[in-house]
């Protein structure tokens, strides 16, 4: 896939230089320059993009795509591929990808986790105006920290089409030794298109149509909060029936490298015949922590590292956490082993060592000192039935929100509380925040008053968006926006 990205960067060089020059991140000097009203920090931003560039097109289309026996789907694609193709730079490595965009709707792209210039963070009507169907757009930045990342559409429900893929970021001298690396992608799968449920829970006819489920289900999914009936559980795109096969060989150490940029589903991940330690946090090092299954909220990634030293054939499932469908499956097969399929579902989805919050220790030292909090947030997060029953952030709806405010250089708290039965993972754009002992973007909220604390440092200029990742609750408002004052 790779390759396919590069030939295209030959074919389109010649339009490249102008439109490139058209939509070049600013530089600290003009920022100062134009100002940015009359609150303007003129902090200056860290990330101009710097050095040679990799160029890289992305084009984003419809395409018909054959997920196994379940058929043919039409997904919304990078390039044709559900999901996209992954994208591999070395740190600090720059990367110009230029969004083609071939969908009847406008459309951006974001970097989930990777801190980049705010020009280039891909979130429509607060960093840039949606790539309109026909045009196309510049993304300028570079790759750093290392890391397991996603890149996805921020417009609308689009990420429930498909439009999601793994970026990764590979560090020069990784703190934890491995021989092999497999990336898994865990999503859900629609049967139809994506709709926002009315009032009422209800979705449009496309999903009636299909399915007919919703109204035995008393309109509002499993999940009594948006929640879509999802058709299937997938890993790498491919459902359980026809699971992928990741090779492995005997005495080797793999790395998996797990995300989840499925639209509303949790899932719990465990792996047959072996344990798995942890050895990062969306993408951040933490100290190796060894488990029998871990949990992995929309947004969220996970490495693991695998001892293989149990030949045999083995399946890595992801079950979701609510929803119908079974679990997603991958299967890890050694070199030599000819035994067709392997035994059942792995035991640590539903028994044994959970990773928690509390075992992540970030291995690095950040420019943070531990120092008391400049500002301190404190959010709720509930649905307001006052509010047509929409999601809110401390009381108010996107795009009806004030900004959250923040001052160049301030350690901002956050502090939530979650007044719902829901988990809702929140996630922060443009920095990784500390919440326990770990370095993370995203964060689950465990439902039920369930509370998580993180602190950040506003060192970056721009807007930032903040919200949860499960997409309908996004839509229906859950969203705000961090800005300096
Ligand atoms: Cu992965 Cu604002 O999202
Ligand atoms: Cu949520």
């Amino acid at each position: 896939m790779r390759e396919r990205m590069d030939r295209r960067q030959f074919v389109r060089t010649g339009g490249r230089i102008a439109a490139v020059a058209m939509i070049a991140p600013l530089s600290a000097c003009d920022r100062a320059l134009m100002g940015r009203g009359q609150d303007d920090p003129a902090l200056p931003s860290h990330r101009a993009p710097r050095g040679p560039a990799r160029d890289i097109e992305i084009v984003a289309e419809p395409a018909e795509v054959e997920i196994g026996p379940l058929g043919v789907f039409r997904r919304w694609t990078y390039g044709g591929h559900y999901p996209g193709p992954e994208i591999r730079l070395r740190e600090g490595e720059r990367l110009r990808a230029r969004l083609v965009n071939r969908l009847p709707d406008p459309t951006t792209i974001h970097w989930h986790g990777v801190p980049v210039p705010n020009e280039a963070d891909g979130v429509p009507g607060v960093t840039q105006e949606a790539v309109r169907p026909g045009d196309d757009f510049v993304y300028d930045f570079n790759a750093r920290p290392a890391g397991s990342y996603i890149y996805h559409s921020h417009v609308g429900l689009q990420l429930d089409r498909g439009l999601h893929a793994p970026l990764i970021v590979e560090e020069a001298t990784p703190h934890v030794e491995y021989d092999r690396e497999h990336t898994v992608v865990i999503d859900d799968l629609l049967a139809g298109e994506p709709e926002m449920p009315d009032q009422d829970g209800r979705r449009g006819p496309g999903m009636m149509g299909r399915r007919g489920m919703m109204g035995r289900r008393g309109m509002m999914g499993m999940m009594g909060d948006e929640t879509p009936d999802y058709l299937a559980f997938l890993i790498n795109g491919r459902p359980p029936e026809d699971a992928p096969v990741l090779d492995v060989t005997e005495g080797e150490r793999v790395r998996l490298r797990l995300m989840n940029p499925a639209s509303a589903t949790h899932f719990r991940v465990a792996l047959g015949g072996h344990r798995m330690t942890v050895t990062h946090t969306d993408g951040r090092p933490v100290e190796p922590v060894e488990v029998d299954a871990l949990e992995i909220g929309m947004g969220e990634r996970y490495d693991v590292v695998v001892d293989a030293n149990n030949p045999g054939i083995w399946t890595l499932a992801a079950r979701g956490l609510g929803g119908n469908p079974s679990p997603a499956r991958a299967i890890l097969r050694y070199r030599g082993v000819n035994r067709s399929a392997p035994a059942g579902l792995p035991e640590g989805l539903g028994s044994g060592r959970l990773l928690r919050l509390t075992d992540l220790r970030s291995v690095e030292t950040v420019g943070e000192p531990a120092r008391a909090p400049d500002r301190i947030l404190d959010l709720d997060l509930r649905r307001e039935m006052m509010m047509q029953g929409r999601w809110t952030i401390g009381g108010q709806t996107w795009p009806d929100a004030d900004p959250l405010p923040m001052s160049p250089g301030e350690r901002v708290r956050v502090r939530m509380t979650n007044r719902s039965p829901h988990p809702h993972p929140m996630h922060l754009h443009g920095f990784f925040f500390r919440v326990g002992d770990a370095l993370k973007e995203t964060v689950v909220v465990p439902g039920h008053m369930g509370r998580i604390a993180f602190d950040f440092i506003a060192d970056e200029p721009g807007d930032w968006f903040f919200h949860c990742h499960h997409l309908y609750h996004m839509e229906s408002g859950m969203a705000r926006v961090f800005s300096y004052i």
